[in-house]
């Protein structure tokens, strides 16, 4: 019995080593942590269950069957995240590279299919040199097996990807069908083909950190949700994104208490929105001075930047908050807003969170740039996000609706259940300028009477009341008891039922 237990013993140390003290301290001198450091720091202390520990690959070409290290490469099983159970796996850099073998595929398909059957989230700690290049096709069925789970769970369980070291080739697929993508600044990159295959084919010049880093992911391309300077402050984000997200499609987002008052007054709102509509302010501030204690979680703040999405709590209920940016493009939606809008709104639809929604909009980005990138099927991506969306929708419109984006922006019409506006509010089909200069044409050469019209127009449309005269909206607030109202909304939509049609799934214009 001793024997076995020291064989044991010995075995579990050996999986431990992974690729061996030399790859683990080259790991460290690159600033990253190991696969397993990784996990400890993520999960609860001491709640992590390893799995498949021993479990090796099958190869036997390229002398492979002489290299074999236990746990192939890859870290596995479930753990605890503020007490709730969550999914994990963990490529080691330090086996073959972290890549990926059939064995290796095998593992983080057994998570998945337990993830999906517990009804808990899957994170993913992607550290590896893509499809293990001695199995061959081997591999590349490894790969589709975990696609084939991604796109299953996708809407079941939350999935997070964190991309803490190379992520190349078909292997981005995997992360790019989750829900969230986190970066490490200067250890990780994501590209379809590297560097060199780029100045082979298109002769440009890269560096990968400039075709895959997380700072271009997380500016250019929005392929990633956010960037961290190191592995440990990326994982204690990625705890802090997981206390606002249900387990399940079937949960509810775990309720946290807080000590600020949902009634709460905030007087300086009143004065947040300048007298002249065409000057900017910063609807973070709103945000901030709204959700409990000031704490936002926003996602992709660098990119698209004229609109803002992320997560806070209304008494202690996590909300999806959506708001056009009037500091960025006026506010405008253009193609990348619309995509990035439109993703976030269908995650909180799958995951009952509901959304509240900050308006400010002057319309579609105009101009041939948009046009010929196809705004007309992206900005309908938006729409339709808003449109089948069957949680809870409170929406504040705090200056400008104009024109198609009032429609979009989760309007009565859309099914908002809420619909205030503020005193400032402009509903309208466009601003007064606009307006006027289309339907006074014939008064172009006569400053002072076009003048006249513009404050007739005003005076007329730019307010809320017409919208409120049809009930499209639910009341005029004001702005400093904006959160008492939202709050007492979303309270009286608690247990809010809506059903869409039965249909296999809709077709958004992708
Ligand atoms: C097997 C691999 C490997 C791979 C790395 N290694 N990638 N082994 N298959 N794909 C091994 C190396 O041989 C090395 O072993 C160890 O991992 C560390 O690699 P280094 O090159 O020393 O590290 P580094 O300089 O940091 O460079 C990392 C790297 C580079 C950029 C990832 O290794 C690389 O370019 N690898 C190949 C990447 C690639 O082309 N993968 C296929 C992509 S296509 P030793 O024993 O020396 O430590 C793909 C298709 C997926 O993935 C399709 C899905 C549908």
């Amino acid at each position: 019995m001793h024997d076995i237990i020291r064989q044991l013993d010995e075995k579990r140390a050996a999986a431990r080593l992974g690729g061996g003290q030399k790859r683990i301290d080259a790991q460290h001198a690159k600033g990253k942590l190991t696969a397993r450091e990784r996990i400890e720091l993520l999960l609860d202390p001491d709640s992590f269950e390893e799995w498949d520990m021993f479990k090796e690959h099958r190869c036997t070409d390229f002398g492979m069957e002489k290299q074999t290290v236990p746990g192939d490469g890859v870290v596995t099983g479930y753990g605890t995240i503020n007490g709730r159970l969550v999914f994990i796996f963990s490529q080691d850099f330090t086996v073959f590279g972290g890549a990926l073998s059939e064995a290796h595929a095998e593992k983080i398909c057994k998570v998945m299919d337990h993830a999906m059957k517990a009804g808990a989230p899957v994170i993913g700690l992607n550290d590896s040199g893509g499809a293990r290049i001695q199995e061959g096709v081997a591999s590349l069925g490894g790969y589709a097996d975990v696609f084939q789970r991604n796109v299953l769970a996708s809407g079941v369980v939350p999935q997070i990807s964190m991309i803490m070291g190379p992520c190349a080739g078909g292997a981005v697929y995997s992360p790019a069908m989750t829900d969230f993508i986190f970066m490490v600044k200067d250890s990780s990159y994501m590209f379809v083909t590297g560097p060199e295959v780029v100045k082979t084919v298109t002769h440009e010049e890269v560096t990968a950190e400039e075709l895959g880093g997380a700072v271009t992911h997380n500016t250019k391309s929005g392929v990633a949700d956010l960037a961290f300077e190191n592995d440990v402050e990326a994982l204690m984000m990625l705890r802090r994104l997981v206390s606002f997200l249900p387990s399940n499609n079937r949960d509810k987002p775990p309720v946290v208490p807080t000590e600020d008052p949902s009634e709460r007054i905030e007087m300086s709102l009143d004065t947040l929105v300048p007298d002249n509509p065409n000057k900017p302010y910063d609807i973070k501030e709103l945000i901030v001075k709204t959700v409990d204690e000031g704490d936002f979680f926003e996602l992709q703040p660098d990119y698209a930047k004229n609109i803002v999405i992320g997560f806070g709590r209304m008494a202690g209920q996590t909300v999806g908050i959506v708001a056009n940016q009037p500091l960025v493009l006026a506010g405008c939606l253009d193609i990348k807003s619309s995509i990035k809008g439109a993703r976030f709104v269908r995650f909180c639809d799958a995951f009952n969170i509901p959304v509240v929604t900050f308006v400010d909009v002057p319309g579609f980005m105009p101009g041939t740039a948009q046009e010929y990138g196809g705004i007309i099927k992206h900005g309908a991506k938006l729409l339709y996000a808003y449109a089948e969306c069957t949680v809870p929708k409170v929406t504040v419109i705090t200056r400008k609706a104009y024109g198609g984006a009032y429609d979009v922006m989760s309007s009565k019409h859309l099914r908002g259940d809420v619909n205030f506006a503020w005193p400032s509010a402009e509903i309208a089909v466009m601003g007064p300028k606009g307006a006027v200069e289309i339907i006074f044409r014939e008064e172009k050469g006569d400053p002072a009477k076009l003048a006249a019209r513009e404050q007739e127009y005003k005076e007329k449309f730019a307010n809320p009341f017409v919208a409120g005269h049809r009930g499209f909206i639910d009341d005029v607030i004001m702005p400093h008891e904006t959160r008492k109202r939202i709050c007492r909304s979303l309270a009286m939509l608690k247990e809010k039922k809506l059903e869409n049609p039965w249909r296999k799934h809709g077709n958004i214009p992708l």
